[in-house]
């Protein structure tokens, strides 16, 4: 008995002693020191083991910490305490602000299999100390601020599975060791200064899925050595200088979906192996010296989504063959030496969007079933040879957004039936050709367009009155045709330069006829406005959904659409999971919401045309219900693949920044899921919908039809929400009714305001929407200044504020001729119209006290619009001014 006794407690003392003992000496210590070091919250706060601590995690038998989870916390202070816990197998410290180089002690970590240091400002050299890691098989230093090589050292991590080193400033070369980590199945090196050839042996000794180097120096060859095992998946190599061949062993990797290898410069043919290649959906190739023909092969690839060769040296026809693409949805190839027919059985594709044949030597006729597909949004056919007649069945093409056709030999004359395009907003483009007849008067149905050129023809007649009908032109052009008479009067007339309508004998500018005859002089007055109106001319479309992509693909778009369908054929409807998309990036940035989203659920969402809740200028929005039971409001972004790709450091910099601004009245970002090409961003949902549905949607009952002291709380809750932006410095790109959401009572938030963050003003497209916002809403001084400015967010909230009292969208058919809600309201007094005969009558009749608060209201909305930029309110003493009118 007794000795049981004695050995059990021996027993007991074996097992216990050790645990207190190594805690207290080691990592109980180490811990306390950290959490003074990092105040890190929530640490500390009593008396419980560090083990419970949030982020930690102890050996089971060991108060040892073997995995220390502090990303997302915004820490600093000095992390080299950290090498202390010796037991420390998973160390994350993504997404704080950690700066100064990382501490060598870290090689003494001899456990650490994950270590994640991205997202945080560490700067210097990369500590060759790293490569004593004997265990690691996860590392990822991307996105800091690095500098110098890619340590030698490293080849001794032979267990390392994913190395992620993008989004620093790395030089020197890649080293041919990184050839030789056997196990590799992730290398990510985006986003560097790196030069030299990528080493031939990369891959050929592992079994490599990603692979993405894009925007570097690289130069020398694209190595076959990447395709050996056959196992990649995705390949981004956009913006190197690479040369050489596109390898045919890229046969060889049947799971490869992505290939990207635009903007370098590659030579010689597309492999016919690319056939073999049976999953790809996205190959990208344009801007290279790629020649030859496009091979036939391309029709095996069933899944091919897109095809870009713009800018190449293709030479030949286009093959019959890749009429079978069902998948397809963009054909690209722009700036080649292409000719031939237009290829009917591409216009077969049924989910063709966008054919994009211009600037070849195409010298065919346009087929007759040339809208067979329902879905053509841009087809552009400028600067061929294309001849014959624009045939008739043009008008079935009702899709239609773009429809370039300059620079060819048709003849005939203009189908009346483009008219029936309604869609048709971007351009309508027929100019340098050989047209004659008349233009037709159904033109004037086309009341979205924004550009329409038919200079240099030979059509004749009349301008026709009832172009009058295209209320959304900016930039016309008539010249150089044989058209007479009197141009009418119409605002976009009137504001084009004479030179629009130069060239044309016959054809008299004002009624006097003095200035008849084709030979007008430039009108420099109106130069200045012309020029910045073209600007902007290349993003607003007059429904305003328009963010042109001329030339970026609308990936998001197709993507969606195609795993839509993929989802419904594999029934994603019963939960079960079908290909989920790689996440490359995700993060909730509300600590006590964490729990409660799920990326993938968010992502499947937006897969489906059912949850869709709004679409706007700059994207759509979903309603997400996760596992949970938490409803979410996701929005799909549309700033396609190059934004997400190339920008994304900056992109989900801006979101961190922008979750933790705080007020009542903005809807911040929650969170964001990147995937693919696309980026998602997390929001709470609010079940009322927008501003602009509460007020305008006709559906809405009378019942709910939002009486005057609500609507004043929810124009000093809009007021409210700006000020505070514009008191930390942003200023929102798109204020509109349409982004002014509202929650369960009423109360409004200003959504989109990442957009100005995210949209980078000195990046070409970008400056360019940054001067949009929604048509109705755009300052006068947009056009002139290009600059987007606190004044002119005062102005388009002041047109929000007349659509409150008046019940009127900002642009209406019955303000009459190139007037919108603001110029209406403005010249009231001109037509002797009284302050009550703009009000909404339904609500300035209801009570005295109703009406004079809503005329003290249409001062300040006056006041927000007017023309002069400098006369408008700041923001906040618009809500000092509405807030008085309340309490009176
Ligand atoms: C104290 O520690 C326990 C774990 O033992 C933890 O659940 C609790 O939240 C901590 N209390 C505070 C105030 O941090
Ligand atoms: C924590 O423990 C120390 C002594 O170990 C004691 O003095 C202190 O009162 C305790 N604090 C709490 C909150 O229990
Ligand atoms: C603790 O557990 C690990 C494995 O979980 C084992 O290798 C180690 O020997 C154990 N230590 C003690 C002191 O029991
Ligand atoms: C961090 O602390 C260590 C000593 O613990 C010191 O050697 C090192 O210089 C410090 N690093 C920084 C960046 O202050
Ligand atoms: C790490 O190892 C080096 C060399 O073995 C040693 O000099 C250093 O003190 C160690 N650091 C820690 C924190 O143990
Ligand atoms: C860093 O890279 C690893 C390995 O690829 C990955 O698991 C981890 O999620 C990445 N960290 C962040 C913050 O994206
Ligand atoms: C990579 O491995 C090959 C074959 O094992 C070897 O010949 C070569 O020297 C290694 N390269 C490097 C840089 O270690
Ligand atoms: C095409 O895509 C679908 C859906 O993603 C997938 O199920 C199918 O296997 C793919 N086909 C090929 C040949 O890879
Ligand atoms: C189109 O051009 C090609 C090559 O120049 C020529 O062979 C062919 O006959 C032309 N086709 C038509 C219809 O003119």
């Amino acid at each position: 008995m007794a000795f049981l006794f004695w050995f059990s407690l021996l027993l007991v003392g074996f097992l216990w002693r050790p645990q207190l003992v190594v805690a207290q000496q080691n990592d109980q210590s180490t811990m306390l020191a950290l959490e003074k070091e990092l105040v890190v919250s929530g640490w500390g706060l009593n008396n419980s083991s560090y083990c419970s601590w949030v982020g930690v995690r102890c050996r089971s038998n060991l108060s040892m910490v073997e995995e220390l989870d502090l990303s997302y916390r915004q820490l600093r202070g000095n992390v080299t305490l950290i090498s202390e816990l010796k037991a420390l197998k998973k160390l994350d410290l993504s997404y704080n602000n950690f700066h100064g180089a990382i501490p060598t002690d870290f090689g003494n970590l001899s456990e650490l299999e994950f270590l994640d240091l991205s997202w945080n400002n560490f700067g210097n050299l990369i500590p060759p100390e790293l490569g004593s890691l004997r265990n690691l098989r996860s590392l990822n230093l991307s996105n800091n601020r690095l500098t110098g090589k890619i340590p030698d050292e490293f080849q001794r991590l032979e267990r390392l599975q994913d190395l992620q080193i993008s989004g620093n400033k790395l030089t020197g070369s890649i080293p041919s060791w990184v050839g030789n980590l056997t196990n590799l199945r992730v290398f990510t090196a985006y986003e560097n200064e790196l030069g030299d050839k990528i080493p031939e042996n990369l891959g050929s000794a592992s079994e490599l899925r990603l692979l993405n180097l894009h925007s570097n120096e690289l130069e020398g060859p694209i190595p076959k050595s990447i395709f050996a095992s056959g196992k990649l998946e995705i390949l981004v190599l956009t913006m190197n200088k690479l040369t050489g061949n596109f390898p045919e062993l890229v046969g060889n990797c049947k799971g490869l979906s992505n290939i990207r290898i635009g903007n370098n410069r590659l030579i010689g043919n597309i492999p016919k192996t690319i056939g073999n290649v049976s999953s790809l959906t996205y190959f990208e190739a344009d801007n290279n010296n790629l020649s030859g023909e496009i091979v036939p092969e391309f029709s095996r690839c069933v899944n091919l989504t897109l095809l870009n060769l713009a800018s190449n040296g293709f030479k030949g026809t286009i093959p019959q063959e890749l009429g079978v693409l069902i998948n397809l949805q963009e054909l690209i190839v722009s700036g080649n030496s292409l000719f031939g027919d237009i290829p009917k059985s591409i216009l077969r594709c049924k989910n063709l969007s966008k054919l994009d044949l211009s600037n070849n030597r195409f010298n065919g006729t346009i087929p007759e079933d040339l809208c067979y597909t329902p879905r053509l949004q841009f087809l552009l056919l400028g600067q061929n040879s294309i001849k014959g007649e624009i045939p008739h069945e043009i008008g079935n093409c009702v899709k239609l957004l773009e429809l370039q056709m300059g620079s060819n030999y048709l003849t005939g004359s203009i189908p009346p039936e483009i008219g029936r395009i309604k869609n048709l907003q971007i351009a309508l483009n027929l100019s340098f050709n050989h047209l004659h007849g008349p233009l037709p008067s159904e033109l004037g149905k086309l009341d979205k367009l924004v550009s329409l050129d038919v200079s240099n023809n030979q059509l004749s007649g009349n301008i026709p009155s009832a172009f009058k009908g295209m209320m959304s032109l900016i930039e016309v052009n008539f010249s150089n045709n044989l058209l007479t008479g009197l141009v009418p009067t119409f605002g976009p007339f009137q504001k084009s330069p004479n030179s629009s309508f130069s060239g044309n004998k016959g054809l008299c500018i004002n009624p006097l006829g003095s200035s008849c005859g084709g030979s007008f002089s430039p009108d420099h007055e109106d130069y200045h406005h012309r020029v910045s109106y073209k600007i902007i001319l290349a993003v607003i479309g007059s429904g305003l959904t328009v963010f042109i992509m001329v030339t970026i693909v609308v990936l998001l778009f197709m993507m969606r659409e195609k795993q839509e369908k993929a989802a419904k054929a594999a029934g994603i409807a019963e939960g079960e999971t079908v290909n989920p998309p790689l996440i490359i990036a995700g993060n909730v940035f509300v600590e006590n919401l964490r729990q409660a989203i799920d990326f993938d659920a968010a992502v499947k969402a937006t897969l489906k045309d059912s949850n869709k809740l709004s679409n706007g200028t700059f994207s759509t929005v979903y309603k997400a219900v996760m596992p949970s039971g938490l409803i979410l409001s996701v929005k799909r972004l549309k700033c396609m693949d190059r934004t997400v790709i190339n920008h994304q450091n900056k992109m989900i910099r801006e979101l961190e920044r922008l979750g933790k601004l705080c007020h009542d009245n903005l809807v911040r970002p929650i969170g964001f899921v990147i995937y693919e090409d696309v980026a998602l961003l997390l929001h709470q949902f609010l079940p009322n919908g927008t501003l602009a549905q509460l007020l305008h949607d006709s559906t809405t009952k009378p019942e709910f039809e939002p009486d005057w002291p609500t609507r004043l709380s929810i124009a000093i809750g809009v007021a409210e929400g700006l000020a505070f932006l514009h008191h930390v410095a942003i200023i929102h790109l798109d204020i509109s009714s349409g982004n002014v959401l509202l929650d369960a009572n009423f109360k409004p938030l200003v959504g989109e305001i990442e957009i100005s963050k995210l949209l980078d003003p000195s990046r070409g497209t970008a400056s360019i929407s940054a001067v949009a916002g929604s048509f109705g809403y755009i300052p006068p001084e947009y056009a002139y200044t290009m600059q987007v400015t606190a004044p002119g967010n005062v102005y388009s909230y002041g047109v929000v504020l007349l659509e409150i009292l008046t019940t009127r969208l900002p642009v209406e058919e019955a303000f009459g001729e190139a007037m919108d809600l603001v110029k209406w309201v403005h010249s009231a007094p001109a037509r002797g119209e009284t302050p009550e005969q703009i009000l909404d009558a339904r609500l300035s009749t209801v009570s005295f006290a109703w009406r004079k608060e809503m005329l003290a209201v249409l001062v300040v909305a006056l006041q927000c619009t007017d023309g002069t930029p400098a006369k408008r309110p700041k923001m906040k003493k618009v809500v000092e001014m509405l807030q008085e009118i309340k309490q009176s």
